[in-house]
């Protein structure tokens, strides 16, 4: 795939329903998006899937939903008022703005070709808004940057609520915000996004052993999603690159067409957050050692992901394009456990009571997977369209079915058909979807 992939993917998720500009009507917001219907679809699909695998498959990891409006002093004790910044650089001839970590500073701007730049400010990526009618400086609060902080505040709350005992882990979904310098590469980095983050709390002389296992556990759950191997890798964190509260760091990436970047941070945040809140706020948050009758400050693993960069890692890796008797067949190979559409239902015709005996079996369907009831063109354009939305299956009723009450069911990937019984249909995609 070449960095022109990602266009073809915009174009795609466009035409399909998966993504659209945000308030495109308008002219867009940069870099902001919406979720379609087929996206909504998908993205929920990634979420539950994580949920599953980290919340609910497990006896020791426990979740919540925090508000993403905080007392402002959380962000005075978890260091992102003070840290939270990258340094930013102007082109002082066309105005353009840049992360200066990310250009050469010896090297004309790409825009418009000066070498004129201002010097590097850092640029804190916090949003701040206002709380109540009358703001002043006073009720200044922060959308949240990272959903941590409120997993770290809840300590307490939940330790006595859940009766876990350590080592355990409280995980939160949601979205987080940040002024990011630079956007782009389509979903990969917005100022908006969501993420899936678990913190796993543990005795500190784990926390190698915990920091390995973890990082694992989190690869193989993107290769559960369907994202091929050979695309994924594990990379640990420089000293260099570590964030203001991490000690050692893997990142887990993908190959885009535009390089290897990150998906997920799997950290060692040791005792910092607590630490931290432990210093600021009223009340102290520690955990109660009966064996060694004592209190202390428990280490954190933390897995941090971002569904849209999950999401996006899905469309990519799943994209294909093939020539099929002459003609151009662009597919999704999406796992069925990741499609927004699981089987798509066709009847041949409009006619001859097909489009009955077809509803049946969509409500059958629906009933357990996601389906889809197509009517409109010919058969071939409305395989080519399932085709590019990822569904795995679809069903078809023609003529014999008023014969022998059997369907086609059409492999995506084969595109093999092959004949079944009415009356099996949901039982065949319950055995194909093992
Ligand atoms: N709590 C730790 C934390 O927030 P991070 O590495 O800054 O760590 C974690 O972010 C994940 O959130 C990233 O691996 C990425 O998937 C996602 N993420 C971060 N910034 C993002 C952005 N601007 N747009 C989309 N996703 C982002």
């Amino acid at each position: 795939m070449d960095i022109k992939s990602i266009e073809k993917i915009v174009s795609l998720s466009k035409r399909r329903g998966f993504i659209f500009q945000s308030s495109e009507i308008y002219g867009g917001l940069a870099s902001t998006w919406d979720y379609g219907p087929l996206g909504v679809e998908m993205k929920n699909n990634i979420k539950n899937l994580w949920w599953q695998d980290i919340v609910t498959s497990r006896r020791n990891v426990v979740g919540m939903d925090a508000a993403i409006l905080m007392h402002p002093e959380v962000w005075e004790a978890s260091g992102h008022v003070q840290n939270f910044h990258d340094p930013m650089v102007d082109c002082k001839n066309c105005k353009a703005r840049y992360r200066a970590d990310h250009i050469d500073l010896s090297e004309p701007c790409k825009r418009c070709g000066k070498t004129d730049w201002t010097e590097p400010r850092q640029f804190n990526l916090m949003f701040k808004t206002s709380l109540g009618a009358l703001a002043d400086s006073g009720d200044e609060i922060y959308l949240r940057p990272e959903t941590a902080q409120g997993i770290f505040v809840n300590f307490n709350n939940v330790v006595n609520t859940a009766r876990q005992k350590l080592p355990f882990g409280i995980a939160q979904l949601g979205k987080a915000f940040r002024n990011e310098i630079t956007t782009g590469n389509f979903l990969f980095r917005t100022r908006e996004f969501e993420q899936m983050e678990m913190e796993f709390f543990i005795d500190p002389k784990d926390a190698k052993e915990q920091l390995e296992y973890w990082s694992q556990e989190r690869l193989n759950w993107f290769i559960k999603l369907g994202v091929r191997e050979d695309k994924l890798r594990l990379r640990p964190h420089d000293k260099d690159e570590l964030a203001h509260y991490s000690t050692a760091c893997y990142d887990i990436e993908y190959e885009f067409p535009f390089g290897w970047s990150e998906l997920e941070g799997i950290a060692d945040r040791g005792t910092y957050d607590l630490d931290q809140h432990n210093k600021h706020a009223k009340k102290k948050q520690t955990y109660f050692d009966q064996q060694n009758n004592q209190h202390f400050v428990p280490s954190v693993i933390e897995a941090s992901a971002g569904v849209d960069r999950a999401f996006l890692t899905c469309l990519v890796d799943a994209y294909r394009e093939e020539e099929v008797n002459g003609e151009q067949r662009i597919m999704l190979k999406l796992s069925p456990k990741v499609a927004p559409i699981t089987c798509a239902v066709f009847p041949l015709v409009k006619k001859d009571g097909l489009p009955e005996l077809a509803e049946n079996i969509f409500t059958e369907i629906q009933s357990e997977y996601s389906a889809f009831f197509d009517i409109g063109g010919s058969i071939g354009k409305r395989y080519r369209r399932q085709d590019e939305a990822g569904t795995p299956f679809g069903i078809t009723v023609d003529h014999q079915t008023l014969e022998d009450n059997t369907v086609t069911l059409r492999d995506r990937d084969t595109m093999e058909q092959i004949r079944i019984p009415v009356n099996q249909t949901l039982s065949e995609l319950r055995k194909k979807l093992q």
